[in-house]
């Protein structure tokens, strides 16, 4: 059964407390969707032992913001895959603006956490996006490309099958953003297709690649329902529970009417 991935990061927001107080209310809403939803949720690294407790008997997938790539070392205020992978968690966050724009991740860095996460069994979740200069330029498609295929570059296609893409314009993330226009990301989303059905045939049909930045209530629909977008990376629309729970209701019910993700 095809899967529709709905998650938010909580970036740098909610504390442990808060993040169980969501949590709590997020499972009882989980029972209420259909299965062909796949609910995932990224809290700090602080909050991840309590709420793993709170998500083990869910469906809601756990997954971490960043990790290094080595195993273990001198590498103060770092955590390794070792480490996130005792915690039984399911992803692994990758590559996400903040990241590459505050903290100067590169793609290169990137694809050595990949290999990381892939060996410790933890899918890859890996953020891409243009920013607002490559879209000027008409150069998103090849920077999008490079990204792919440099944190890509060396995964094999039987790997490739627990990779997750998440496709976010940089012009379109936080506070700033302007929300794409959905002819935009339908365009990209094909790009990106094509793109992954070039690095691993027809492995590429079946890696997810969510849409996210600025998703919100006037426009989550309209995205979800694009081919080639296989599920919703939300951040400060998803915040707030209550909020969340009439996004998810909806689209819970257009993925029971959809033929392709009730098998
Ligand atoms: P936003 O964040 O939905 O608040 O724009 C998205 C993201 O950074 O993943």
């Amino acid at each position: 059964m095809k899967k529709l991935w709905i998650g938010t990061n909580w970036k740098m927001t909610k504390t442990i407390a808060e993040g169980i107080a969501f949590t709590t209310r997020l499972k009882q809403i989980s029972e209420t969707l259909p299965s062909a939803i796949q609910l995932f949720i990224i809290p700090s690294h602080t909050a991840l032992v309590p709420i793993k407790e709170f998500t083990s008997d869910s469906s809601i997938y756990l997954g971490a913001q960043n990790m290094h790539w080595e195993d273990g070392g001198a590498y103060t205020g770092e955590i390794s895959p070792r480490m996130l992978a005792e915690m039984g968690l399911d992803l692994i966050e990758l590559g996400h603006s903040e990241r590459r724009q505050y903290f100067n991740e590169t793609d290169e860095a990137i694809n050595k956490k990949v290999h990381a996460a892939l060996a410790y069994a933890l899918k890859p979740l890996i953020c891409i996006g243009e920013n607002a200069d490559h879209k000027h330029y008409h150069i998103s498609k090849e920077t999008l490309a490079s990204q792919l295929k440099i944190s890509l570059h060396g995964v094999s296609k039987q790997q490739a099958k627990n990779v997750l893409i998440a496709y976010e314009p940089v012009w379109a993330i936080g506070e700033q953003g302007v929300p794409a226009d959905a002819a935009y990301v339908a365009e990209i989303h094909d790009f990106l297709r094509q793109t992954l059905i070039g690095l691993f045939e027809e492995v590429g049909l079946e890696i997810p690649i969510l849409y996210g930045g600025s998703v919100n209530h006037d426009n989550f629909l309209e995205y979800s329902k694009l081919e080639n977008v296989d599920g919703l990376f939300i951040g400060r629309a998803a915040w707030d529970i209550e909020q969340f729970k009439e996004i998810l209701t909806q689209l819970g019910a257009q993925a029971a009417q959809k033929k392709s993700y009730i098998g």
